[in-house]
């Protein structure tokens, strides 16, 4: 049995940086927290919190040292609060995010008013509506969009891994609310890079397995676009569920992983394939080169 793992998969670029600027802020000396986990992966949380990182879920948990901004972001208020309480703020929300925060608030300041097209209980779309002063309308569906009222001027932004082709679908509802639509472009494209890399794998081998968590929303939409190409899939959490049946008469499998799983959880997947495999294995580092 050969085995891929597709070519985009697992930590996007925000996350990654997110760790990183976390573990280069541990400090003997001072307490070191991250506001709300890093993501939502608790053996990634126990990891930071051997190395002295832990989670506090609200602000007033902390009283001192250093507080790790997530990827996600927070409004101005929480920089703020963080400020008066002489906490050291260590900022690790998304380049991406930032924009996404900024756009917001500088549609407000010009006057329009603002839709955030994304999941209203989302950390990263509470963070961007915080910077639109808490004034903007946070849509998901055409629905939520034919409900708005008319304005003359309106301001889009949306949520960093909102489906491309949804957000289409509900601007050009929006053209029909206003005189004036201004549309600011905050989709990141990590999400669409991990779906079409999935689907690219799926058409190649017999079996796809998905790693990431049972409610990581980016894992399981990965399962799906890789059963709609007609691949046998299977969604796991880590390498105990793997299943020895599941890749009888398998010439070729693949692995991808959501955007929370770490790079270990994917290493583990991939060891005990190969040992079920009975050792006729070709490792590929990316599904988009085959060498074997
Ligand atoms: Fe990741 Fe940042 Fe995009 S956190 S999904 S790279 S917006």
């Amino acid at each position: 049995m050969k085995i891929y793992l597709a070519e985009h998969r697992g930590f996007c670029y925000g996350v990654n940086r997110a760790i990183d600027i976390a573990l280069n802020a541990r400090n003997e000396k001072l307490p070191v927290h991250t506001l709300g986990p890093i993501i939502h992966n608790p053996q990634m949380v126990s990891r930071l919190k051997e190395q002295g990182i832990d989670v506090a879920e609200k602000l007033t948990d902390i009283s001192t040292g250093k507080v790790i901004i997530r990827s996600h972001g927070v409004g101005p208020d929480v920089y703020k609060q963080a400020e008066d309480k002489n906490l050291d703020v260590v900022d690790a929300t998304c380049p991406h995010v930032k924009k996404a925060q900024q756009a917001a608030y500088n549609l407000l300041q010009a006057g329009y008013q603002v839709v955030i097209i994304g999941e209203e209980n989302h950390p990263e779309v509470k963070s961007i509506f915080a910077w639109s002063n808490s004034n903007a309308h946070v849509i998901e569906t055409s629905e939520d969009a034919k409900a708005l009222p008319d304005y003359p001027r309106l301001g889009v932004v949306a949520q960093t891994t909102f489906a491309a082709d949804k957000f289409l679908t509900i601007v050009k509802i929006l053209e029909t609310k206003c005189d004036e639509l201004k549309i600011e472009r905050t989709i990141c494209t990590a999400t669409d890079l991990r779906q079409q890399a999935a689907i690219d794998l799926a058409k190649k081998v017999n079996v796809m397995i998905v790693v990431g968590g049972r409610n990581s929303a980016n894992t399981a939409r990965l399962a799906n676009v890789c059963r709609d190409t007609g691949c046998t899939t299977y969604h796991i959490e880590s390498a105990a569920e793997l299943r020895p049946e599941w890749f009888s008469n398998v010439q070729a499998a693949g692995i991808t992983a959501g955007a929370s799983t770490p790079d270990w959880v994917i290493e583990e997947v991939y060891s005990k394939m190969e040992e079920m495999s009975l050792g006729n294995v070709v490792k590929l580092e990316t599904g988009s080169v085959i060498k074997g």
